[in-house]
């Protein structure tokens, strides 16, 4: 979810237009290229500035939750103004596209500059930015040497100590899925009886919330992606997190789950050349580095140059696609919810 103060309420859009086109060359027909994206980053904003610069190429933004854009995009059908779909998380991002709300885009700078594991096999969709589910502990409530990957939170002495954000989120989810493919069914299986059996608070609403939870004690040890501590340890939302996040110990486990926000080429794009352009943009070391570095994400490719990301890094990603993480998404939320995920 946002990093920034969200720009749109429930059904509402915010439309905003950068770029050069229409006001500098007067031309009803300058290009254009209409973004649907559910990264709510103000931060965004300057990429597609920057693109514009020096395309001249306007962009016009089309802001929204995940979820209700891709209702959207069902609804506009065929008469959808979107060119380029952005959305974070492997499970939204291959459910558009299972949806049909994308076409393949043949670009071989893409394929290029996209590694493979990062990246739609159809080309249906490209990952630009990269975040790492971590795992976060308080070493005054839990023995934090004893954590080194995901599966040790079912371990019996962390017994009412472990503290989950809600089953509906896209993010355990593909966490889930992440895990299905690592360690297979069985093994998948005991670690979400043992880690639900092990959850003593109610389910959270927000990784921002667990992370001040399990700051202050109420929790031993959680997971959340990487960015939202590494955000309030930069102070961004205040000081009083900041000094929460700095209290939270960090395990990164070897190999990591690793996911993406990813765009690809709208079903109906009207501007498909203007859309893949953009596309490629996003995707190239500036792109990627410059959607990724305001937000605390990490680019396609390295680690960023951010002072508080060095405390992150490195890592390894390990060996599942976002493609297999999409393809696995409804057996995790059957699962998660036979183990009483709530
Ligand atoms: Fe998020």
């Amino acid at each position: 979810m946002g990093l920034k103060a969200r720009l749109t309420y429930s059904g509402l859009a915010v439309v905003l237009a950068f770029g050069v086109g229409f006001s500098q060359t007067g031309l009803a027909n300058a290009r254009e290229v209409r973004v649907y994206s559910g990264r709510h980053y103000n931060t965004d904003r300057q990429i597609y500035k920057k693109f514009s610069q020096q395309t001249g190429i306007k962009v016009r933004l089309i802001e929204s939750s995940g979820i209700s854009l891709v209702e959207r995009l069902k609804r506009e059908g065929s008469n959808s103004q979107a060119d380029v779909i952005i959305l974070v998380d492997a499970a939204r991002i291959s459910n558009a596209a299972k949806a049909g709300l994308l076409q393949p885009s043949r670009s071989a700078k893409l394929d290029q500059e996209v590694p493979s594991a990062y990246r739609d096999p159809q080309g249906r969709w490209y990952g630009l930015t990269r975040r790492v589910r971590v795992i976060i502990a308080n070493p005054s409530k839990v023995n934090v040497g004893s954590i080194r990957t995901y599966a040790d939170l079912a371990k019996p002495s962390f017994k009412g100590k472990v503290c989950l954000r809600k089953r509906n989120n896209v993010y355990n989810q593909s966490l889930v899925a992440d895990q299905l493919v690592m360690r297979g069914e069985a093994s998948t299986k005991s670690w979400l009886k043992g880690m639900v059996s092990n959850v003593s608070q109610p389910y959270f609403s927000g990784d921002v919330s667990l992370a001040r939870a399990v700051s202050q004690g109420i929790c031993g040890v959680g997971i959340v992606n990487h960015y939202y501590v590494a955000r309030m340890r930069a102070g961004a939302s205040g000081a009083n997190d900041k000094a929460l996040a700095n209290k939270l110990k960090v395990i990164t486990p070897d190999p990591a789950h690793v996911n993406v926000s990813a765009g690809g080429l709208a079903r109906y794009a009207k501007n498909k050349k203007e859309a893949i352009q953009l596309l490629e943009y996003l995707a190239s070391p500036d792109g990627s580095q410059g959607m990724a570095g305001p937000t605390y994400e990490f680019p396609l490719r390295g680690y960023g140059s951010s002072s508080v990301l060095s405390k992150f890094v490195p890592f390894r990603p390990d060996r599942v696609t976002i493609s297999q993480l999409g393809a696995n998404n409804a057996k995790a939320i059957k699962l998660m919810a036979q183990f009483g995920w709530k």
